[in-house]
């Protein structure tokens, strides 16, 4: 640990997914890359700050402050964590980088496009680094799936995917300020677990960040209750004629057998499974067999298929790739981070807008 390069973090907000990022950036790893220290952390109030670093840092001393932006003018910071609800991601990251910080953001980036578009643009001027944290592209689980898909093929052509993140919450009963009910903080379920749906079909049916990524046909269907979007199914169709379908709800929990995507290709399938689309922990691959079964054969049997599961182990809350990779990033002077690069933030943000064209889902100042 005492070889290993040093990065200081600001965190800011001390809610549950600030929480879970900081259990993992100070979990003791063998095999950390870097070493993380809680160097600040701005909250509305001090003395959440001070209840968060006992439970989650007890271990560090982090300098406390009673706003963001001390954090962001703190000069012993070296890169800050936004945690605050999406709608205020655009705020938060002009404020960060006007004090010339490398930041890295919470899913879903921004409310639209045009803001992720302001924020890179804002980075760029200022030469800082910004990252999109979208950790399930940095989970071992998710970079071998696409070598398997992608490299080795082991299911030919990727030809169609789908993928469910569907969640029960009992909206009316939370409170008006709640981040799933108060439009301005960004509520509805595209923007918090419809990425996670897209992301999974863009593993499939794109190779990842180019910036010539052309923006599947959509088709779209978005379904409200008391003005916040609860349900959302997507159709993606590529130029080649490949297609995805992307669904997540507030209304309902997943599928009992844990699978939440699926990938079919040209000579076999794929499954992922898992608690939740975001926390992903096996998948199956059917590879068809050369000499397998009759032409005549419609239905999938699986005495055709060559059956293989990969099983990944648990590391703490699953932020520390996240966390080892940005921090790498920032330490050898890159300013996109290599696994999600600006141009797939913004692809997927384009793909969410359009998406909320067709549903009819709007944000205040849209
Ligand atoms: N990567 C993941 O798996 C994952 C999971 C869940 C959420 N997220 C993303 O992380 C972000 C935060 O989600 P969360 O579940 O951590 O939310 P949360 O528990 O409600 O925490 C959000 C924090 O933001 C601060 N905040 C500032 N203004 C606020 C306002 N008007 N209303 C509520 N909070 C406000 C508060 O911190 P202070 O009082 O300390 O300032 C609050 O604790 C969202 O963008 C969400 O999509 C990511």
């Amino acid at each position: 640990m005492a070889d290993l390069p040093t990065i200081r973090w600001g965190i800011v907000t001390t809610g549950l997914i600030a929480s879970w990022f900081v259990e993992d950036l100070v979990l003791n790893r063998p095999d950390a890359k870097v070493k993380h220290i809680i160097q600040s952390i701005g909250s509305s109030s001090l003395e959440k700050g001070q209840k968060f670093a006992k439970q989650y840092c007890p271990t560090q001393t982090p300098q406390l402050y009673d706003s963001y932006e001390k954090v962001y003018n703190d000069p012993n910071v070296d890169i800050v964590y936004i945690g605050t609800p999406h709608g205020y991601h655009y705020r938060d990251c002009l404020q960060a980088i006007a004090a010339g910080k490398n930041i890295l953001c919470e899913k879903s980036f921004a409310i639209n496009a045009k803001q992720a578009k302001e924020v890179f643009d804002a980075a760029k001027k200022k030469n800082v680094y910004i990252a999109e944290a979208m950790w399930l592209r940095h989970r071992p689980l998710y970079r071998k799936l696409q070598e398997l898909l992608h490299q080795d093929k082991v299911i030919g052509e990727v030809t169609r995917v789908y993928s469910d993140f569907a969640v029960e919450l009992d909206i009316p009963s939370l409170p008006s300020t709640s981040r799933y009910k108060d439009l301005s903080l960004g509520a509805g379920s595209l923007l918090d677990i419809g990425v996670y749906s897209l992301t999974w079909l863009a593993g499939g049916l794109e190779e990842r960040g180019s910036e010539n990524t052309e923006l599947p046909r959509i088709m779209a269907s978005q379904r409200h209750e008391d003005g916040i979007e609860v349900s959302t199914v997507a159709i993606l169709e590529y130029p080649d004629g490949r297609q995805g379908v992307s669904s997540c709800t507030t209304k309902a929990k997943g599928a009992p057998s844990r699978i939440f995507a699926v990938y079919h290709g040209t000579d076999g399938h794929i499954e992922v499974s898992g608690d939740a689309p975001s926390v992903p922990e096996s998948f199956t691959v059917w590879a068809r067999q050369k000499d397998s079964g009759s032409a005549d054969k419609v239905l999938f049997d699986k005495e055709d298929y060559e059956k293989k599961e990969y099983t990944f182990p648990k590391v703490g809350r699953g932020f520390v790739w996240e966390a080892d990779n940005t921090a790498l990033d920032v330490l050898e002077g890159r300013k996109e981070s290599k696994i999600v690069p600006w141009a797939t933030t913004m692809h997927v943000l384009e793909i969410m807008d359009e998406i909320r064209r067709q549903g009819g889902t709007v944000y205040p100042g849209e």
